[in-house]
């Protein structure tokens, strides 16, 4: 393996023994490209072509207060398999808050668990304390990779070759760009969202495959919500307004706390995808949370939707953990949360919703074949979650047509990332692939890529990472057809 180290950033983050600052959610140090990655078990598929891009929260400086993991500096992680090898690079996502961080040598924002004051600045973000640290989400959409924030911001494009950080696009609109905005890989479009304190409180937009914003409209809602994912269908773009939001007496004196309101019935808005707002029809479910979308399908009068149905969305905080950390940590805990595979089906013609679990499992950060985005599918790759600790300890398959199952566990003290569905080149069927994930080993202190066959669910490959990685959110897998076309044939 030939590892070239890039210049070091300024830094200024001291070792820390708080949970989501060691072990696996160790912040990677440095930026490095390496070729040749070393093949630690199996082969790399010759039909493996493509670049796995994987975002995470990589703080660089000493917290300005109780640190939260969701407030770290984004690095975008990407492994490229070719030809029967593998290379890799690691940068941050050069910011504005991560370029003002540089100058300063230290913090200048307090982050999600201090009060907004503590923040130098303004960012776009909806939570007016945030340095809109694009630490989120990452896809790829008209050739470069775009990264993304959870509670709204500037959504960054980066070289997909040498995640050079290229800018902010001067479509960004002024309530900026919710993370998990969508690519639909048969267009080539991007459907995005946003949501923030004003009315009319949420936006929906679609940026068509040569990077031009051709449709924005609102969405009007009753009050500042939380939403964080969309979804589509061929022909249709769904958002959610969900009874999980800041309390809105609070919210008059500066207050964020965050309530259930189990009164209140989830909402459903569904567009044409082109459509204007008095095309949007609502429809009403159960009141729960939803983090994560699944997939989305037209199904005659019917569009079916798949996602993770919380049971219990304002956990208690965690017992045995720093009690400052408790609250955070119960609301980072899958088991805690108790998210399951769940499918909602709207009626377009009657109004009426029809609701079924899916399946038992405790699952989350869910993965499809992203050709069939929008389309009827069968396959579901979800995450494990360990009890206690936002970490991934296994996968899970789900024909979510007949209810079978498999599971993949990895080994004591290795936890993996997000871990999206990569198409062998030539294939014929939606699971002939592969699923690609980062592992993080406690016991080797050291990282791997790992490759797994999604028909049979069992490992195909390991490859040596140069260096340990921090564990983070969101990812994805773009063959290298679409990196260049923007399109999939
Ligand atoms: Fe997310």
């Amino acid at each position: 393996m030939k590892i070239t180290r890039q210049s070091p950033v300024r830094r200024s983050l001291r070792p820390s023994n708080l949970p989501y600052l060691s072990g696996a959610w160790t912040p990677v140090a440095d930026e490095v490209d390496a070729e040749d990655l070393e093949v630690v078990s199996g082969a790399i598929p010759q039909d493996l072509d493509g670049t796995y891009f994987r975002n995470a929260q990589n703080q660089l400086h000493e917290p300005a207060g109780r640190f939260h993991p969701f407030d770290g500096d984004g690095m975008i992680h990407a492994i490229t398999f070719r030809d029967g090898k593998a290379r890799y690079r690691n940068r941050w996502v050069r910011t504005q808050g991560f370029n003002e961080e540089q100058v300063a040598g230290r913090s200048l924002f307090g982050g999600l668990m201090e009060p907004p004051g503590l923040a130098q600045r303004r960012t776009r973000c909806v939570y007016p304390g945030l340095k809109d640290a694009s630490s989120t989400d990452v896809v790829v959409h008209a050739g470069k990779v775009l990264s993304t924030y959870y509670q709204c911001g500037e959504a960054y494009r980066l070289d997909p070759d040498t995640l050079e950080t290229l800018g902010i696009d001067a479509w960004t609109p002024l309530d900026g760009v919710s993370a998990h905005p969508k690519v639909d890989e048969h267009t080539g479009e991007l459907l995005f969202f946003n949501y923030s304190l004003r009315a009319p409180y949420m936006h929906y937009g679609v940026v068509d495959k040569t990077n031009h914003l051709v449709h924005y409209i609102p969405v009007e809602l009753p009050g500042p919500r939380l939403p964080h994912d969309m979804t589509f269908t061929q022909n249709y773009a769904i958002m959610a307004d969900l009874p999980v939001f800041w309390d809105p007496e609070l919210l008059k004196k500066d207050v964020y706390a965050v309530r259930f309101f189990k009164k209140q019935n989830t909402r459903f808005a569904i567009v044409p995808r082109r459509g204007s707002p008095d095309q949007i029809k609502w429809f009403e479910a159960a009141p729960t949370y939803v983090l994560h979308w699944l997939n989305a399908y037209e199904d005659g009068d019917e569009i079916v939707l798949d996602g993770y149905f919380q049971s219990n969305p304002t956990p208690r905080p965690l017992p045995d953990v720093p009690p400052e950390h408790g609250h955070m940590m119960a609301f980072l805990d899958l088991h805690s949360l108790e998210a399951r595979l769940h499918r909602w089906r709207f009626n377009m013609k009657t109004g009426e919703t029809k609701e079924q679990r899916i399946a038992e499992d405790i699952a989350e950060f869910g993965m499809i074949n992203q050709r069939y985005a929008g389309r009827p599918y069968r396959y579901a790759y979800s995450a494990l979650g360990k009890k206690g600790m936002f970490l991934f300890t296994g996968l899970v398959k789900h024909d979510v047509q007949t209810g079978q199952s498999w599971q993949i566990d990895l080994p004591a003290d290795e936890y993996g990332s997000e871990s999206p569905f990569a198409p062998r080149v030539g294939a014929k069927d939606e699971d002939d692939g592969y699923l690609v994930t980062y592992t993080i080993n406690e016991a080797t202190s050291r990282s791997e890529c790992l490759v797994v066959d999604a028909k049979t669910m069992t490992e195909v490959c390991r490859v040596a990472l140069p260096h340990k990685l921090c564990s983070g959110t969101h990812s994805c897998w773009a063959s290298r057809e679409f990196i260049e076309k923007g399109v999939v044939a």
